[in-house]
């Protein structure tokens, strides 16, 4: 079925016992656009992330990427995950901690990714390491160990690693939270230029600066639920709700005592 959304989001749910984490968040994404998630602690912007690939399978809702079911087969039984493996390949996701191998150096963290998603062959897997780690102005660690590398450096590799896989779309889960604040900026100005390449992405963050600036539309979460979603600019100058007026206001408080 033709589709002129890339990803669909209809009435997700998620309950951990009698815990909803989240209730009937639905939304969606053009092809090329990007999305922010803010919203307090708690508020389950990292379980909405997960259920997309389902890494967190959801309770109930629909997931479509390109029009195709994710998770489920026609008969609306959950995939396998040998099932779900191609449906994953399509999605790139990027953590808080970077989750690199240890043992294995920065060239071969990035090429083992199209190798175990995609199936891509020793030789060409490397020259997509090398190319995207160029892209991540890294081309001069491709030899390192990723201990070697900062915490900026380290998160960079994992972005390569999730370009490797040749995603349609990137989900980024609080990137940057991990890092000094000294190294925030060089992990920021690579994903907006992932942005600048048109690449579509849902992107959790506390930089609201960020947001501002990277995002077409964001979605304020509180509760579980979304609470409003808009133009990022829009959304950021004009809250509409109390509890978005509130969230903003304590950032900015936040902001000015950290500062
Ligand atoms: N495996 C789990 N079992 C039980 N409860 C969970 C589990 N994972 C998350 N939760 C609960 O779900 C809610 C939402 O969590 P989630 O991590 O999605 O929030 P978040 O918005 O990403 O918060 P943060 O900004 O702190 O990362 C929280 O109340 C959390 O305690
Ligand atoms: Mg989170």
């Amino acid at each position: 079925m033709a589709t002129e959304h890339l990803l669909e989001v209809t009435g997700l749910a998620k309950s951990y016992g009698h815990h909803a984490v989240l209730r009937d968040v639905s939304f969606s994404l053009r092809a090329g656009e990007r999305l922010a998630l803010i919203g307090p602690s708690g508020s389950g912007k990292s379980t909405c992330l997960r259920a997309i690939n389902y890494l967190d399978p959801p309770t109930a809702g629909d997931i479509r990427l390109s029009g195709a079911a994710i998770g489920r087969r026609g008969d609306g039984r959950r995939m396998s995950d040998r099932e779900l493996a191609p449906q994953r390949a399509e999605i790139g996701m990027v953590f808080q901690h970077f989750h690199l191998w240890p043992h294995l150096s920065v060239r071969a963290n990035v090429a083992l990714q199209p190798r175990k998603v995609r199936g891509v062959a020793g030789a060409k897997a490397s020259e997509l390491a090398e190319a995207m780690l160029a892209k991540v102005h890294l081309g001069h660690k491709i030899d390192e160990m990723p201990e070697r590398l900062s915490g900026g450096q380290q998160q960079r590799v994992a972005i390569a690693r999730a370009l490797a896989q040749q995603p349609k779309l990137l989900l980024f889960d609080e990137p940057t939270s991990a890092l000094d604040p000294e190294l925030v900026g060089e992990v920021l100005t690579v994903i907006k230029e992932l942005a600048g390449e048109g690449r579509a992405m849902v992107l959790v963050t506390h930089e609201i600066a960020f947001a501002r600036e990277v995002a077409d539309r964001i979605l304020f979460m509180d509760g579980g639920r979304i609470v409003e979603q808009g133009p990022a600019r829009d959304l950021l100058d004009h809250p509409q709700s109390p509890r978005l007026r509130q969230f903003l206001a304590s950032l900015s408080r936040k902001g000015r005592s950290d500062g």
